[in-house]
């Protein structure tokens, strides 16, 4: 059979279903195949159904990935990642929900509208895991673009006692709108988080889970094409971004911030940066680990919370974000963006525009500007500001500056920065050296 392919281990391996845009065009009958990996055979996949459970150790974690629509017949290109990341992360089962046959058809209603029959096949496997000594609190989903949706309705059917479920950019057609019991929702599992990255095109806008993450606000995201030109990318970039955001929390090395807060607007005017716990504790982060927030998370009334963050346009994606305090003492109210600039003793850089909107300075008045950066450097050496109005002709503006401050909020312990009495002239770059803030004057 084609479905079998042979390792060198010579064991037999189950593989992910391939089809061909032929079979989008034409359309595929629902066939869902369980796909088994553990860490006897992290890379073998091992066929199980609701009557042979295979490897399958029921007093492990078993994690459930549901993949989404298929519009070219192919397998996802993360699979492989992602199965790996979680196996490195902790000793559980992986389960991959293969169901190509029935997500591959140009036409995505007729996917979407499969969603329940996989759900229901899921539910018979778990209710023989259950029978096996499973318990519904050890059992994670993670359920892509129709996948998340899936993870709700069998989530809906154990009545919300499954562990976890995460939704990666839950998809938005034909759900979009629709009450909780057709689509995913926080009452369907323990804890349900969801990141949305293209809320204006393939996912769903409004928050589903116990925290739902709009990176870089959810719309477009930094590195995907802007336009039609870039072919398929365009199309699941976006989408696909809140992918490699959770799988970057399980291979890299930076954790992603995230900063509870209304609006993405709130978020980047730097008015969301406490995560209103007490003082010294963390902001959540995305990605595998959001769970360590969740008893504080459902405790809130209601139990939904937006996170936003800005990413970087690749791996590992973090930013790092700082507060540039400002004082100014210009007699005239000055409007304009600042781009900052750190450097260390060992000459690397990294820069971040506050240019989102202008800031207002006024006299005496702290400003208090959020800036992101790609990189964390440790030992900041040198600063350079650049303060501009956006004008390109007539005269150039000076933005006196009586204290600057930067502090980092990742770390807030780490000593504060500061420099006092500066005069910086419109699109001329400042560089200087900061010293520590006198912690009399914090
Ligand atoms: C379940 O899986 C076993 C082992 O792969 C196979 O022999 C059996 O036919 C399957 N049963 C069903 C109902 O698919
Ligand atoms: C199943 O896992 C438990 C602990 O996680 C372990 O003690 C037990 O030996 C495992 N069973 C098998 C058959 O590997
Ligand atoms: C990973 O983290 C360690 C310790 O924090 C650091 O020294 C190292 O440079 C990091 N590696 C990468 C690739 O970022």
């Amino acid at each position: 059979c084609h479905l079998i392919s042979i390792s060198d281990t010579d064991e037999t391996c189950l593989v992910f279903t391939k089809l061909s845009f032929h079979n989008a065009v034409v359309g595929t009958g629902l066939n869902v195949k369980l796909m088994l990996y553990t860490r006897r055979n992290p890379t073998c996949a091992q066929g199980v159904n609701s009557t042979a459970l295979g490897n399958l150790n029921v007093t492990k974690k078993t994690t459930f990935i549901i993949h989404g629509f298929r519009p070219t017949g192919s397998p996802p290109v993360w699979l492989e990642d992602l199965v790996e990341g979680l196996l490195s992360a902790e000793d559980m089962n992986v389960v991959v929900v293969d169901w190509n046959r029935g997500a591959t058809t140009v036409i995505y209603s007729q996917a979407s509208g499969k969603t329940r029959n996989v759900a229901k096949i899921l539910k018979e496997f778990i209710d023989r895991m259950l029978v096996e000594g499973a318990s519904l609190g050890d059992i994670y989903m993670i359920g892509v673009s129709l996948g998340a949706h899936i993870s709700g309705f069998v989530g809906e059917m154990f009545n919300g006692q499954l562990g976890r479920i995460t939704g990666l950019d839950p998809a938005g057609p034909s759900f979009n709108g629709r009450p909780p019991q057709d689509r995913l929702d926080p009452s369907d599992a323990q804890f349900v988080d969801v990141i949305h990255s293209d809320i204006d095109a393939l996912g769903y806008r409004e928050p589903l889970g116990n925290i739902d993450f709009y990176p870089n606000g959810g719309l477009d995201q930094p590195g995907c094409p802007q336009t039609i030109f870039a072919g398929i990318q365009y199309f699941k970039c976006d989408h696909q971004r809140s992918m490699y955001l959770y799988l970057s929390s399980l291979s890299e090395n930076c954790t992603i911030t995230t900063y509870p807060c209304d609006s993405y607007r709130d978020y980047r005017d730097g008015k969301c940066a406490s995560c209103g716990r007490a003082p010294g504790e963390s902001c959540p982060t995305v990605g595998y680990y959001a769970d360590n927030w969740k008893d504080y998370l459902r405790e809130k009334d209601p139990p939904m919370t937006k996170a936003f963050f800005d990413t970087a346009e690749k791996k590992p994606f973090c930013m790092y974000h700082y507060f540039v305090d400002i004082i100014t003492w210009n007699k005239n109210v000055r409007r304009g963006s600042i781009t900052i600039k750190l450097r260390d003793k060992d000459g690397k850089t990294t820069e971040s525009r506050i240019d989102h909107q202008p800031a207002t300075f006024q006299k005496y008045h702290q400003v208090s500007l959020l800036a992101r950066f790609n990189q964390y450097l440790d030992k900041v050496a040198a600063i350079s500001l650049v303060f501009s109005t956006g004008n390109v002709i007539g005269p150039k503006y000076k933005l006196r500056i009586l204290r600057m401050k930067l502090r980092s909020l990742a770390h807030p312990e780490r000593p504060q920065l500061c420099r006092y009495d500066l005069v910086l002239l419109e699109n001329t770059e400042t560089v200087f050296q900061p010293i520590p803030c006198p912690k009399l004057l914090m």
